[in-house]
């Protein structure tokens, strides 16, 4: 499936090899964003500015390599509160959104 293939190196030439195994679509991005802002924002904030969890905002992620976010979010933080989310969020879908919170998207949220 050529369409397939292109979105695949569309993604692993955006973001690294990790983004390339499954780029969320429209629907799941939507679904993403809603879990972002509802579950993550539990801890974090509902505009990501920190609360038990810190703040996710693009000043704090500019500097952090994505592979280490992403694992972070894959794995959690063994001995913190931050929960692995692996069961319910692939790795590519983590890298997304990681370049999501780096472009910041708590100020109209
Ligand atoms: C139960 C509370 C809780 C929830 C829910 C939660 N986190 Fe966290 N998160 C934390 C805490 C606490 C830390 C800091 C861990 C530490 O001390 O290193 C953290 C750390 C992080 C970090 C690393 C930040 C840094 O500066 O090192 C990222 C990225 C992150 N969380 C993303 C997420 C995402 C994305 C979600 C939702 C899918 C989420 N978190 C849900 C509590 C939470």
């Amino acid at each position: 499936m050529p369409k397939c293939l292109i979105a695949l190196l569309f993604a692993a030439s955006a973001s690294g090899a990790l983004a390339a195994e499954s780029a969320p679509g429209p629907d799941r991005q939507a679904e993403l964003l809603h879990r972002l802002k509802h579950d993550c924002g539990s801890c974090h904030g509902m505009t990501f500015k920190g609360g038990l969890g810190p703040a996710l905002l693009p000043a704090q992620l500019a500097e952090r390599p994505d592979d280490e976010l992403v694992e972070v979010i894959l794995d959690g933080r063994p001995g913190t509160p931050m929960p692995p989310w692996r069961f319910e969020i692939r790795p590519g879908e983590a890298a997304w959104l990681v370049r999501q919170l780096k472009k910041g998207l708590g100020d109209d949220r």
